[in-house]
């Protein structure tokens, strides 16, 4: 067979697998049968660059280059819908849909409100061209680029399947709840801000400059409207049935029904099933199916009149504000939070609610002994969404103002630009800030001296004998084995913990630092590319934007950590104590034998290294590298899209399954 026409054959064979896999959740052949046709495909396509296509299934990675988004005018405006809580509301809307229609039977389409994010996909000749986000509903901004990485979202339509030329078809981009998690317990580390829904989340990451990112960040898409000259069928629900055949991801949930009492039957179920759902949902959309019929409606100036949403009532409490209190973090932040009552709610006791920063407090307008609401929707912290201003009498203390001093230290606060919140500027004097950056220093994933614990750093501040995190290495065993000397034994283990801290690999110690920022990946893409505490403190902007991964908010961070000198005097005296401050041999070199005599299966798609990489480190470090799994098979290094087929045997034989950020702890 000609090269060309195996290639084509590879893609066209891989996109309807892909279809399988992440539209139909139906995958026909084992991932390794998956990856040794990708293999193949990525081989030719290296060898072959005249057949270059840009919409190739070997092109879903997504690229680091920076690109700018271009607006683009809609060519249908992207209305909203108008809302409804109750089910009153639901009867008007069917009864001005009957009055509309003067009496003719009418059907409604029953569908999910998926809580993501609305795009435009533009669909030629069966190929994607483009991807448009809602922007202000007349126009948006291209993020083709980032949409082509999302593999549920077909970048060409199945052939023969009879799809117009040229069509729009809109839907929603959502985080399901697995990865909004996983990447909010990643943020939490790096202590970056937390997405507060997968709503949030799934909008951040679309519109990332950067599609790689889009890429490692598991996006899914539902589609719900078709719109074009030439769409198949007068009935809504019957457009979006063909565009399943063409290949398009749609909601196996929808109902045609005809009267009010089938739309509350529908709302009932969802509004429990719901829970069980990947993705967040917020309602249920209601349109009248016919397109002749919707045309006879019309629109108002912001929604259609053939449509409506139903929202389903977020779980909300009601319960006393006791106070508000102030917390300062390691980084100097300062928090408020509200103290409440405690009150039952979605299945716990809420007592505590964020309230984020001072603009989200001074829009609620708290007062304290306010009976407030507490809410949680698609978030997972509880938070006060509203307070019940009637209840409000002779006995409401006064209003919450934030403090314009640190609760702490007493310094007065500060606030940097482009920031929503307060910072304690005193970070060589206010305790929770030094005794948050020693609990930092020691925790697991840092120095490890597992020995210590918050406790034991608050009694040893207190007493004087640690200002920061080089002191730790100066303690004597006579200075905390207690007033009788009772406390020997833990004395000794307590010196001797963090004496054996020492040897912990420099990468950790620079995460240890507590750099703002500088999360644990970060810290290691640093270290090994600098090599040594010496050349990092001396990096440059430019220097270090060329690290994958690191961006400017990171590089400006350790730039600034540098220029002070009282971190450079940190540096120095945890040398002296003997603190490693640059990589080993061996891990310049990039050897070990960390996984001698380990048979190894490399399965799936990889964000943070390419499989070929993750083969060559195996190696580097003692592995075997193996095709298939058997008993003899010490683990499966997993990437995106390891299918159930093998996930089985695995599972069967009992075989561990690490993902990328396992294997990379394990030979770290
Ligand atoms: S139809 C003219 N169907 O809700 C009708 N929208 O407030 C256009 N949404 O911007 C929208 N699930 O992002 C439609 N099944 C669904 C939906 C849905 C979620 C979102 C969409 C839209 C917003 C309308």
């Amino acid at each position: 067979m000609e090269v060309k026409e195996r290639i084509g054959q590879l893609r066209s064979e891989l996109d309807r697998h892909n279809y399988n896999y992440y539209v139909l959740n139906a995958p026909e052949i084992s991932d390794q049968e998956f990856d040794r046709m990708m293999r193949e495909l990525q081989d030719l396509e290296a060898a072959h660059p005249e057949y270059d296509d840009p919409d190739s299934p070997t092109k879903r990675v997504g690229s680091d280059l920076n690109q700018e988004f271009v607006q683009v005018p809609h060519r249908y405006p992207m209305l909203s819908l108008a809302n409804t809580y109750n089910k009153q509301e639901v009867a008007d809307f069917y009864e001005r849909v009957r009055g509309g229609l003067e009496g003719e039977p009418f059907e409604i389409c029953c569908e999910m409100k998926y809580d993501g994010l609305s795009i435009s996909l533009t669909y030629e000749q069966g190929r994607l061209v483009r991807a448009v986000t809602r922007g202000d509903g007349v126009q948006g901004d291209d993020v083709t680029e980032n949409v082509k990485t999302i593999r549920c979202i077909p970048l060409r339509l199945r052939q023969g399947t009879g799809y117009p030329g040229v069509f729009e078809i809109r839907g929603e981009i959502l985080m399901p709840w697995t990865s909004f998690e996983a990447l909010n317990r990643e943020r939490e580390e790096r202590e970056e801000p937390l997405f507060a829904n997968p709503r949030n989340a799934a909008s951040g990451t679309l519109k990332s400059k950067n599609s790689s990112v889009v890429a490692s960040r598991k996006l899914d898409a539902y589609l719900y409207y078709l719109l074009g000259d030439e769409v198949p069928f007068d009935g809504h629900y019957e457009n979006l049935q063909a565009a399943r055949g063409w290949g398009f991801k749609i909601s196996e949930g929808m109902r045609k029904v005809t009267t009010l009492q089938e739309i509350y039957d529908f709302i009932d179920y969802w509004d429990v099933e719901r829970k069980n759902l990947p993705v967040a949902t917020d309602g249920i959309v209601l349109k009248v199916n016919s397109q002749r019929q919707q045309r006879a409606l019309g629109y108002t100036a912001k929604s259609p009149r053939w449509a409506i949403a139903y929202k389903f009532q977020a779980e909300r409490a009601r319960t006393r504000l006791d106070a508000v209190t102030f917390q300062v973090g390691r980084t100097g932040a300062v928090t408020p939070v509200a103290n409440m009552e405690p009150v039952q709610l979605a299945g716990t006791v809420v007592r505590r609610a964020t309230l984020h920063n001072a603009d989200v407090m001074a829009q609620l307008d708290l007062h304290v002994g306010d009976m407030v609401y507490v809410e949680k929707g698609g978030e997972i912290i509880p938070k006060i969404v509203g307070v019940d201003k009637d209840a409000r009498g002779p006995q409401t203390g006064p209003k919450v103002e934030f403090i314009t001093h640190c609760p702490e230290c007493g310094a007065p606060l500060v606030r940097y630009e482009g920031e929503a919140a307060w910072y304690c500027p005193n970070d060589t004097a206010c305790p929770p800030q030094i005794k948050g950056r020693i609990e930092h220093f020691i925790s697991r994933k840092a120095m490890d001296i597992d020995s210590l614990g918050p406790e034991t750093v608050d009694e040893y501040y207190r007493r004087g004998l640690i200002r920061d995190v080089a002191d730790l290495y100066d303690i004597r065993v006579e200075q905390i084995n207690g007033d009788d000397g009772g406390r020997e034994k833990s004395a000794q283990k307590i010196v001797r913990s963090i004496a054996d801290s020492i040897r912990v690999p420099f990468e950790r110690v620079v995460f240890a630092l507590g750099i703002r920022f500088v999360g644990e990946i970060a810290a290691k893409a640093l270290a090994r590319h600098f090599k040594t505490m010496d050349a990092l403190a001396h990096a440059t902007l430019d220097e270090m934007l060329r690290i994958n991964g690191i961006g400017t908010v990171i590089a400006e961070s350790v730039i600034r950590y540098f220029q002070d000198e009282a971190n450079c005097g940190l540096v120095r005296r945890l040398r002296e104590k003997g603190v490693r401050m640059e990589l080993t041999e061996e891990e310049m070199s990039g050897h070990s034998d960390k996984l001698a005599g380990q048979s190894i299966v490399v399965s799936g798609v990889f964000s943070l290294h390419s499989r070929d990489e993750y083969k060559a480190l195996i190696e580097r470090h003692g592995g075997k590298n193996v095709g298939s799994i058997s008993s003899k098979t010490s683990f499966v290094l997993a990437g995106a899209n390891m299918g159930p087929a093998k996930l089985e045997k695995a599972t069967k034989l009992g075989i561990p399954i690490l993902s990328e950020e396992d294997f990379l702890k394990r030979i770290e």
